[in-house]
């Protein structure tokens, strides 16, 4: 074929192009089970700084990670019954994938949709944290619409199920130096101590207004505002209010503190 003819261009252009493609597709299938892999680790290390079980600034090389992950209680509740689900098994569960699934999602009453989810899974998986017989903490997944993503964290609660012993964000995309103030370690560091409830069990935790002065009664269920930052950080408050609401967590941790669950003998060596 002579080199002019345009039908050699629109050959060579379809052959790149199919190479090109092809590469890419086979980096993706080779490249998936890594990205499986470090997406897990990731999970497990930011689940693991908040049981309380890894001192602050240990390094835990990877394996040493996942096998005290893989030791954690990790239950699926019920979050519509508050009670624990174990028909269900928590090593394969996918909440974020069944909350858009019709078999397993839940409307979420538009006067009660704080966080903006539309639909949450009527199940959760959350991890029990056990000093001997006595349950420490639990780590409890939240999320809502910030002001321009949807925030995915987590919350650790004491055993009084009240008092909050640690917090992380490990996904969202507010803008750089605004709303992504709330992966702050330093930030995240004054939630410990703080109470979700008030005396009549309703979730009043609040970032802000302003600064919070650490020995003022605002302290007890408040932390400082963001600056720069309002919209998202009162995103922050209505998720928790949301999550450890009547449609949210609340049915289970009130189970849960006015019957203690026992430990399982499948985890008895482990999480504490
Ligand atoms: C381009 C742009 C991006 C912004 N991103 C955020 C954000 O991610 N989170 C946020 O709360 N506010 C963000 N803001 C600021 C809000 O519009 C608003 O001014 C701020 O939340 C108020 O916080 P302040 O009361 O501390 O000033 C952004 C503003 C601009 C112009």
């Amino acid at each position: 074929m002579d080199n002019n003819d345009p039908r050699k261009a629109v050959i060579v252009v379809a052959l790149v192009a199919v190479i090109c493609s092809s590469l890419v597709s086979a980096a993706v299938v080779l490249l998936r089970p890594i990205h499986l892999n470090n997406q897990l680790l990731e999970r497990s290390r930011n689940i693991m700084q908040l049981t309380g079980l890894v001192a602050p600034g240990q390094r835990l090389d990877d394996e040493q990670m996942l096998a005290l992950f893989k030791s954690l209680d990790m239950r699926i509740a019920d979050i519509d019954t508050g009670g624990f689900d174990d028909s269900i098994d928590a090593n394969t569960f996918d909440q974020r994938r069944s909350a858009g699934d019709p078999r397993l999602a839940v409307a979420v009453p538009a006067n009660q949709d704080l966080a903006k989810l539309g639909t949450r899974s009527r199940f959760a998986t959350v991890y029990l944290v056990w000093e001997g017989n006595a349950l420490k903490r639990i780590i409890l997944p939240i999320r809502g619409a910030g002001m321009w993503s949807m925030l995915y964290g987590y919350l650790a609660l004491e055993g009084d199920m009240n008092t909050i012993a640690a917090a992380s964000f490990y996904e969202q995309t507010e803008t750089p130096g605004l709303g992504d103030q709330i992966t702050r370690p330093d930030w995240l560091a004054k939630w410990r101590g703080r109470k979700v409830y008030d005396d009549l069990g309703d979730p009043v935790f609040a970032v802000g207004p302003g600064r919070i002065a650490p020995d003022s009664p605002a302290a007890l269920h408040r932390v400082d505002a963001l600056t720069g930052a309002t919209i998202t950080g009162d995103a922050v408050t209505s998720l928790v209010h949301y999550w450890l609401g009547p449609h949210g967590f609340q049915p289970l941790l009130n189970q849960l503190r006015e019957q203690p669950p026992s430990q399982t003998a499948s985890t008895a060596n482990g999480g504490s």
